[in-house]
């Protein structure tokens, strides 16, 4: 105990120069804390244990801010990047200053060079918590990921990010979805960082055998995902899992990926389906039934799109709205 105790003030440390150095733009190299575990000698090889904090510098959270305010004034215009979006994408305006302006953050502005992203002190007290974990969470349980990852589904319009709500399997008001809350938002103690692993040697808030692609030309733009299924396996050496699925870790797997490609496709399906149909809406008047059912199909459709998990957030909750989706297609063709 007393080591973990001397690691975690180590880390502290760190934490603390990271906020420093992220915050003023420098990208000097953070000395590594998490030096190999006791465990690892024995393991088979692994290829290269990054240290949490250069896992995290590489983590869009880190990174995105940057980013997108070194795309200057007109490139976040560009893609209506303005001062609302920056409450979920700054520290400085999330913790220090609620009134900061995105025009703060250009060279002139009073942040200027102020990029730090969603740092250790977003999601960590940083000591000022609980005296015997310096790293206790800001928020707990489905909140410390779902206050950002949030986006309420409204009939008709296009929903963002909506992981939380997903989970929760909250549906559009005044639609045909019921609500259908996923068998892990039923599971007493359960939240996102249990699939995404989050601990103190894992910090790039993925789920292990997931790397994420981003666009080449815009790296702010997570295009896909690429899965290793036989790495996600080891989601499940956690000791809060076992007594559930030490025996059926691989078949859960197996089906977690039959679950993926089938939801894969059917967007994909539905995606060249709502693109056939955008013409046929395109000039309709705003009360046309057929295009308000082309509406209300784009939030089903983008509920889903929009989530990520290809359906493994709530599987029938995904396969549920694709129908809905279809279905009010379906009164345009
Ligand atoms: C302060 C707001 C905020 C919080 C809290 C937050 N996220 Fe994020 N998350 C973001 C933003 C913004 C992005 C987009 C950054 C990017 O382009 O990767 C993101 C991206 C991600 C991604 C995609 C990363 C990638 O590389 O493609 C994952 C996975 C993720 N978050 C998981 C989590 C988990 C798990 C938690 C809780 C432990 C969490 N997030 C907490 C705002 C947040
Ligand atoms: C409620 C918090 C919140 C607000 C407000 C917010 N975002 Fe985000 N944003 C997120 C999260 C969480 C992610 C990562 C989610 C994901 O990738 O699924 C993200 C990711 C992104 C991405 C990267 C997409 C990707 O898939 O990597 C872009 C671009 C973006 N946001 C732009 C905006 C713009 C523009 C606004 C303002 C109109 C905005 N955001 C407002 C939370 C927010
Ligand atoms: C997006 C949110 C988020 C960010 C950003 C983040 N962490 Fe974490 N961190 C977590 C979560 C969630 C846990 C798991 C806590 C739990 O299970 O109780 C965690 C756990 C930890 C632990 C293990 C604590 C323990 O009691 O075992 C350490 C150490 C840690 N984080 C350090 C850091 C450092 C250093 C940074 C910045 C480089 C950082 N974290 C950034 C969410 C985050
Ligand atoms: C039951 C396990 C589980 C839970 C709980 C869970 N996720 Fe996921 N999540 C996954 C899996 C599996 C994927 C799909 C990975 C892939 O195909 O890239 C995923 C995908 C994502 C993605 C898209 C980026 C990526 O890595 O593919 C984001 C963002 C995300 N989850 C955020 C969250 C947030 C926020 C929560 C809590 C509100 C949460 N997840 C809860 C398992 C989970
Ligand atoms: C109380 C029993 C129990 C515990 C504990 C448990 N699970 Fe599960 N989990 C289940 C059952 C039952 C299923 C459904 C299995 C199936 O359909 O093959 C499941 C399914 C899953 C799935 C597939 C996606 C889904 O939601 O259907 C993932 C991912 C998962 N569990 C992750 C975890 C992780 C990670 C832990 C530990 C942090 C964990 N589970 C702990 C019972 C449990």
């Amino acid at each position: 105990m007393k080591k973990r105790k001397g690691l975690l003030l180590l880390l502290a440390l760190a934490m603390v120069a990271i906020v420093v150095l992220v915050g003023c733009g420098k990208t000097a190299p953070v000395a590594s804390t998490n030096a190999a575990k006791p465990g690892n000698a024995a393991a088979p090889a692994p290829t290269e244990v990054k240290s949490l904090v250069d896992q995290f510098k590489d983590t869009g959270h880190a990174k995105y801010f940057t980013l997108q305010v070194a795309k200057g004034p007109e490139g976040t215009a560009a893609g209506h990047y303005g001062d609302s979006c920056i409450s979920c994408h700054s520290a400085v305006k999330m913790m220090d200053d609620k009134n900061a302006k995105l025009a703060d953050f250009f060279p002139g502005g009073k942040y200027a060079g102020k990029t730090e992203g969603i740092s250790c002190r977003v999601c960590h007290k940083m000591g000022n918590g609980d005296k015997d974990n310096v790293f206790s969470l800001q928020k707990e349980g489905w909140s410390s990921c779902g206050d950002c990852h949030t986006g309420t589904p409204k009939l008709g319009s296009k929903v963002n990010h909506p992981q939380n709500e997903f989970i929760k399997g909250i549906a559009p008001q005044g639609g045909t979805v019921k609500d259908m809350p996923s068998a892990k938002f039923q599971m007493k103690d359960f939240s996102c960082q249990d699939c995404h692993v989050t601990n103190s040697t894992k910090h790039d808030f993925l789920v292990p055998g997931v790397t994420s692609i981003h666009d080449e030309k815009d790296p702010v733009n997570r295009v896909s995902t690429k899965v290793d299924y036989s790495k996600m396996v080891t989601m499940f050496d956690q000791k809060k899992c076992q007594t559930c699925h030490a025996s059926n870790a691989q078949d859960t797997v197996n089906k977690m990926k039959q679950q993926q490609e089938e939801i894969g496709s059917k967007l994909k399906a539905l995606e060249d389906l709502s693109k056939s149909l955008e013409a046929k809406v395109k000039d309709l008047p705003k009360d046309d039934p057929k295009l308000q059912a082309y509406n209300n199909g784009i939030t089903y459709f983008s509920y889903v799109e929009g989530d990520s998990s290809k359906g493994i957030h709530n599987y029938p909750f995904a396969k549920a709205l694709l129908e809905a989706a279809e279905n009010e297609w379906k009164k345009v063709q």
